[in-house]
């Protein structure tokens, strides 16, 4: 098999990257160990910053996103006993759209294959070689054929826990936080319609949705939380005390979905070694509270599609030359921001006095100064692609 773009992994990077790739011409295959259906419904976060939705509207791919997305024009701090609106619209103009990530990826897997584009689930054993002169993807199809896949370059889109990252020597930068996330999806309609992101003496906790009738909250526990000792029960009452303003009170419902997720900040360096590219999550992962993750790996394969058109269509090598370079001024951006956003909403266990004092002055000043609220809106709505960072 032959092909100019060989794409491991099949999550939001992949797919973007294999239809902006398309649009100009150029022949990829997507290789993905899970199955079509695991990661339609693989439940992630779900916020579009304004880039990522002006991006996914100049590429066709927007349609039902304008239909079921949520545009939201601000979020809420909540903390001390107080809630603080953030005005994205009204500090910068620009909003986000809530739609979730799943369904991202459900849209670009119909594009793609409407397109006649060549995506193979559950694939199995992915080699790398070759990938300083002529890249070779060896692999077992999902009918048990073993096949390898010649390409001019490799784009590794294989997420945190794939093998792409470990073809590229270099330096890792990585964090751990002393809590995780506990996270439900339920059957219950949103009763507000902004996100609310609230520091609670119990611990963090987000107020989050998917639509009319499913909202998605977050709870932070300790970093070995097992999901079954978290009854619903228990659930909804730490969501209700964590979330409570005058005012607000949080519809319950059965729950479609409850998982615990680990808090990471991580960066690879460089992203590229040779002709294999990393994008997404496969080269950086954000802790969760500023919602960067998927808006990170969109902007990525937007700068490699730019990138790989110029050397495979004029075998002009500046775009891919500066790839890493560019991509990483924005990913060490969003990695401030969202260790930023993580240390000033959560309880650390063992902070001291001092520490808590800072964070509520920060909180206080983040809502109080025009400047300081206009600094959270313009990282959260998204730097535009190609600012100077
Ligand atoms: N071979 C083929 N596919 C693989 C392999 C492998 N060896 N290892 C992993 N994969 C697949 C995974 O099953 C997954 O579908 O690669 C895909 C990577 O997709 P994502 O994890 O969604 O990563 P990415 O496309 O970079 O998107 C980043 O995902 O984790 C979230 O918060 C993150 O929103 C961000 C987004
Ligand atoms: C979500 O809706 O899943 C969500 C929203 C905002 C975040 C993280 C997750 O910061």
């Amino acid at each position: 098999m032959r092909t100019q773009v060989g794409i491991v992994g099949a999550g939001p990077a992949g797919l973007l990257l294999s239809h902006l790739l398309a649009r100009q011409g150029i022949e990829s295959v997507v290789l993905e160990s899970r199955s079509r259906a695991y990661v339609e419904k693989r439940v992630r976060a779900g916020v579009l910053e304004h880039p990522t939705v002006e991006l996914l509207r100049g590429v066709g791919l927007a349609e039902r996103m304008d239909r079921e997305g949520l545009p939201h024009g601000g979020i809420s701090l909540r903390f001390d006993g107080g809630d603080h609106r953030i005005d994205f619209a009204d500090l910068v103009g620009r909003g986000i759209v809530v739609y979730g990530q799943q369904e991202v990826v459900k849209d670009l897997i119909a594009a793609r294959l409407a397109a006649g584009g060549d995506l193979r689930f559950e694939v199995s054993e992915v080699t790398l070689d070759g990938i300083t002169s002529d890249p070779v993807i060896g692999f077992v199809d999902a009918d048990g054929q073993r096949r390898e896949l010649h390409c001019d370059v490799i784009a590794g889109c294989d997420g945190f826990h794939g093998i792409s990252r470990a073809a590229v020597p270099g330096e890792v930068f990585d964090r751990q936080y002393p809590f995780a996330w506990l996270g439900i999806l339920a059957e219950a309609a949103p009763t507000h319609e902004e996100l609310v992101y609230a520091n609670h003496p119990n611990g963090f906790a987000l107020y989050s949705m998917r639509s009319p009738e499913v909202t998605r909250l977050y709870l932070q526990v300790p970093p070995d939380t097992n999901a079954d000792d978290w009854s619903d029960a228990r659930i909804w009452d730490e969501l209700q005390l964590r979330l409570a303003a005058d005012g607000f009170s949080i519809n319950e419902g059965p729950l479609l979905e409850k998982g615990v997720t680990g808090m990471r900040s991580f960066v690879s360096e460089p992203m590229r070694h040779g002709k294999l590219f990393l994008a997404g999550d496969a080269a950086h992962i954000v802790p969760p509270t500023g919602a960067k993750g998927m808006n990170l790996a969109i902007a990525d394969v937007r700068m490699l599609a730019d990138a790989l058109i110029g050397y495979l269509h004029e075998k002009d090598e500046s775009g891919v030359d500066a790839y890493s370079d560019t991509c990483l001024r924005r990913v060490w951006r969003a990695e401030h921001f969202s260790w930023w956003m993580t240390s000033m909403l959560h309880n650390f266990p063992d902070e001291d006095a001092f520490t808590r004092r800072l964070q509520l002055s920060q909180l206080r000043y983040t809502v109080s100064s025009r400047a300081a609220a206009t600094s959270l809106a313009e990282n959260y709505v998204g730097l535009p692609h190609g600012a100077a960072l």
